[in-house]
């Protein structure tokens, strides 16, 4: 009967540590250069420091799934050696025996990338994790198949070719309609000359065309 409970209480830590093994695969490899990165401002990893890595880590988890409440015991760590790197998985707050997804928890780092260097004062060189790139911000981008690629450059050299036909037949029509405005204009210049003289008098706007034409009407 005790050996039953003793052994019930004991499972979960059992299965926790279970959990995370060096290669287990929902398990990353992180290695910190922090000598390389800060020199003689170098800081000794410890355990204050592995409680700010779960931290910034369940921040990270918490970021990127939103309304689930990660917390420092969602991180285990195992296998940490002394030139510092160490394995870690993360556990679902929901269900403390189900892991997150080794692509989930590597979103995560990503998205938050930014916020988990400065926290340790490294870089994307000295702070790595190992097997995700740091550079993809976010989900990882689809690779574009090259068929896409040809595809997108034939429809913008088509579309550039229809632009530049509308373009010019465009400005050709523009053209054409000028010359003719130009024409008119100088019809209805005439028409108005025409009534001034009709009329005898003019209207203001018209005055001016009457007495530059005065020589003509008095001719007249
Ligand atoms: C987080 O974990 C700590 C101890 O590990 C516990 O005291 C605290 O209540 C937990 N917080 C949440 C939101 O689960
Ligand atoms: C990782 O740690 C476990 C438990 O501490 C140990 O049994 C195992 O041999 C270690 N694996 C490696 C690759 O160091």
């Amino acid at each position: 009967m005790w050996e039953r409970i003793v052994l019930l209480l004991c499972l979960p830590s059992a299965v926790v540590a279970q959990l995370c093994a060096p290669n287990a695969p929902n398990a990353n490899k992180v290695r910190l250069s922090i000598k390389t990165a800060l020199g003689s401002q170098a800081y000794d990893w410890n355990d204050d420091e592995m409680f700010l890595f779960q931290a910034t880590l369940a921040f990270a988890m918490r970021n990127h799934i939103q309304g689930q409440e990660f917390n420092v015991s969602n991180v285990i760590v195992c296998n940490e050696t002394q030139r510092v790197s160490f394995w870690f998985v993360v556990t679902s707050p929901l269900d403390p025996t189900r892991l997150i997804g080794k692509r989930d928890v590597e979103q995560a780092v990503r998205k938050s990338r930014h916020r988990l260097n400065s926290a340790f004062l490294l870089s994307d060189a000295t702070l790595e994790f190992v097997g995700v790139p740091p550079t993809l911000e976010g989900p990882a981008q689809p690779d574009t198949p090259p068929w896409l690629i040809v595809f997108g450059v034939v429809i913008g050299l088509v579309s550039a070719g229809i632009v530049a036909l509308l373009a010019s037949s465009v400005a050709e029509r523009r053209r054409k309609k000028n010359k003719v405005t130009e024409e008119e204009d100088e019809e209805e210049e005439a028409d108005a000359r025409g009534k001034t003289l009709e009329n005898g008098s003019a209207t203001e706007g018209v005055y001016n065309v009457t007495f530059s034409d005065e020589e003509r009407f008095t001719q007249m």
